[in-house]
């Protein structure tokens, strides 16, 4: 099991989301065959982990020193994470993930469904083992509800060319940023801090959770599929317009409405077409100030965070803006 070459920067946290990773695959243990080898298949095949990542850094803020625990919550949040990308190629008809065929693609719509299914209780079963009361299973359930309700506004969505900045944000702080702030304020809660301090850390995650989903929609724009292991421009087929269509498409509509307009009827021309104007449109230019500017309010707090023996602080910053700068 490899582990993404990022974490040789940060070798504790490397070593814990190595513990991670060999919880999760212990944890899979499934009488039919197909759902456990798509299952094992996705939970090897080098996801950053960047969720478990952030909640391990905010565990080393309260008083409690119990890595068992931490890295058993921190593999509850990777299953939730994995549940939801195996689904959401389902709904977006994705094709690859991880660089390799994706899990609906190579096994089919039912194991794939079943495999997802399959994550999200394993995910409750890990957090209820190991979750200290029922305000964790309580924010965790919430979050889990938010993101349904992203993925359902994005759905309600699908094809608007008017769609405005706020309903996008809107969207992708449900679908994305939630499980982000989940992540450190349950990773805060369980090691024994304030509820308080947990808040703030759920504050924390939120600004980059937002950050990181909008460097994944310009991604889609700068990137190509090898290089992301996951297919590219896919989404305005799909209807899905994200942040540096909609910005270009508020600086000048005109060529690229009518494009828009024959939906899945798109040439692979078109889609070139409408990759090159939102480029010259500045488009991706102005999405990367939205990136820029949640990624500083998230530093901004990040610096007022106590110092810890472990220099958490200063791993989240350092963390934080990578994943700005990211290429993949
Ligand atoms: C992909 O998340 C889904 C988004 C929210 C954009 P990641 O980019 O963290 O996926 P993996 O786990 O590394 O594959
Ligand atoms: C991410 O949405 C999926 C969830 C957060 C549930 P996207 O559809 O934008 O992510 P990718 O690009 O497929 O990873
Ligand atoms: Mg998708
Ligand atoms: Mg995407």
């Amino acid at each position: 099991m490899e582990l993404h070459p990022m974490w040789n920067a940060y070798p504790t946290l490397q070593n814990e989301l190595g513990e991670t990773l060999s919880l999760m695959e212990n944890a899979v243990r499934l009488k039919n065959k197909p759902v456990e080898q798509a299952v094992l298949q996705m939970i090897h095949a080098g996801g950053k982990m960047l969720r478990p990542a952030y909640q391990l850094l905010f565990s080393g803020f309260g008083p409690e020193r119990d890595r068992k625990k931490a890295t058993a919550i921190a593999a509850a949040i990777e299953m939730l994470h994995t549940a939801t990308l195996i689904h959401d190629d389902i709904v977006d008809e994705a094709d690859l993930r991880r660089g390799l065929p994706s899990v609906r693609s190579q096994f089919g719509n039912s194991v794939a469904v079943y495999a997802g299914d399959y994550l999200f209780v394993s995910c409750f079963k890990l957090m209820s083992n190991y979750a200290s009361s029922m305000k964790s299973l309580q924010i965790h359930s919430r979050s889990m509800e938010s993101i349904l309700n992203g993925e359902l506004g994005q759905m309600n969505n699908r094809y608007k060319i008017d769609l405005s900045v706020d309903a996008y944000l809107e969207a992708i702080s449900g679908k994305t940023a939630e499980l982000f702030a989940l992540s450190c304020a349950i990773g805060a809660y369980e090691s024994g801090t304030s509820r308080k301090f947990a808040e703030q850390a759920g504050k924390i995650g939120l600004a980059i959770g937002m950050a990181f989903q909008i460097m994944d929609d310009i991604l889609d724009y700068t990137q190509d599929q090898t290089n992301l292991g996951k297919p590219v421009l896919e989404d305005v087929k799909q209807g899905v317009y994200s942040l540096p269509l909609i910005l270009a498409l508020e600086t000048d509509a005109t060529q690229l409405r009518p494009l828009l307009e024959k939906r899945a009827q798109l040439s692979d021309k078109d889609q070139k077409f409408i990759f090159d104007l939102v480029h010259e449109l500045g488009g991706v230019t102005r999405a990367h100030h939205y990136a820029q500017k949640y990624t500083d309010e998230a530093l901004t707090l990040i610096q007022k965070l106590p110092t810890t023996p472990g220099n958490e602080r200063e791993q989240l910053a350092t963390l934080t803006k990578t994943i700005l700068f990211r290429q993949s």
